[in-house]
């Protein structure tokens, strides 16, 4: 018998891989249909996102290694102020690559105890583990690799010490606003008073601007969408044919959603785990969202989710912000 702790070639578990096939299954049943973007890292998809770090056009990640390179020492000086020394939980950490420059200002005045990196990608969690401490003497890594809450309930087991928890990069962007307030409201609940929270948001800007963020030139993006429906056909024993489906970003200035959608170029059946799914001809099956924010929106979020918005950090184009809330 398989138990959860059986790995596949593909590095996820079975009880992981029974979790995919029924989010897809499941996903592919909805009008629209849809596909979870947390899905997207695998090793493969890792790669390609730390591709999409790279692209011209993906100014995201520019904005925020300036914040965070840029001001290190004044996010640190206000962290201080809040709590002295603290464990530093980050939930989605990717690569860490804009992250290290604040685990290095930590380190240098001794405010960091343990890092504790969540994320979804094994692949990463192992990278993270063997890179760091090499790159940062002194520092513990314990990386937990699962989902953003049951990993912190597990990082809250290890350790009671305050929390700084960091959730960079956007990632928020990838919950609608109604989701994110859901979000946040449970990891309020997951922390104690006075334990701290570091979000990053994208802020609203130039529509066009967003658009080709989400739609680079040299295909990483496409490739990056792509990618999951192969994953599927690997792993779920999937057969969709990848040239019928075209990558297709939308962004509503209105409502700051840029949404990222892969759609059918013809008529189409696919076979996914013994069921079957027909696509209509232009038929759109939505992959990711990426919401945008105006500074009044942050705060109501932050106020209505039970923290305390405390300070936020600018690029100099003011294009991205991360900001500080304390729990109430
Ligand atoms: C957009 S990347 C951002 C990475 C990093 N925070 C940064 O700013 O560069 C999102 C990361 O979160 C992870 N992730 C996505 N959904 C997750 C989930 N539900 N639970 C844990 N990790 C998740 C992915 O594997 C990926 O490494």
């Amino acid at each position: 018998m398989r138990t959860a702790l059986a790995y596949h070639s593909t590095g996820i578990s079975e009880k992981q891989r029974l979790a995919f096939e029924k989010d897809v299954l499941e996903g592919l049943q909805e009008v629209p249909r849809r596909l979870h973007s947390k899905y997207f890292y695998d090793a493969t998809g890792d790669a390609l996102f730390q591709q999409i770090m790279h692209c011209p056009e993906y100014y995201l990640t520019r904005c925020e290694m300036e914040i965070l390179r840029g001001q290190a020492g004044q996010i640190v000086q206000s962290l201080q102020q809040h709590a002295p020394v603290f464990d530093l939980v980050e939930l989605g950490a990717g690569d860490a690559s804009k992250s290290f420059y604040l685990l290095k200002e930590l380190l240098r005045v001794g405010a960091m105890d343990t890092y504790f990196p969540i994320d979804i990608s094994r692949n990463i969690i192992a990278q993270l583990q063997q890179s760091l401490p090499a790159k940062l003497p002194g520092l513990t890594v314990q990386g937990l690799n699962g989902e953003y809450m049951d990993m912190l309930q597990a990082a809250r087991q290890i350790t009671g010490r305050p929390k700084l928890v960091m959730f960079m990069g956007s990632s928020i962007g990838n919950f609608t606003p109604a989701e994110a307030l859901q979000f946040c409201t449970r990891l309020r609940q997951q922390l104690q008073p006075g334990d701290l929270l570091m979000i990053g948001f994208d802020l609203r800007k130039n529509p066009q601007t967003i658009l080709d963020a989400y739609n680079d030139k040299a295909g990483i993006t496409r490739a990056f969408n792509l990618n999951l429906l192969e994953r599927i056909n690997r792993e779920l024993d999937g057969d969709f044919d990848l040239s019928q489906f075209t990558h297709f970003p939308t962004y509503d200035p209105l409502t700051g959603a840029c949404r990222s959608f892969l759609v059918s170029l013809k008529e189409q059946a696919v076979h996914i785990a013994g069921k079957t799914v027909r696509f209509a001809a232009n038929e759109p099956l939505f992959m990711e969202i990426s919401q945008k924010y105006t500074v009044e929106e942050i705060n109501e979020l932050g106020s209505r989710s039970g923290f305390k918005p405390a300070e936020m950090f600018y690029d100099s184009k003011r294009w991205f912000t991360d900001v500080l809330w304390q729990c109430r």
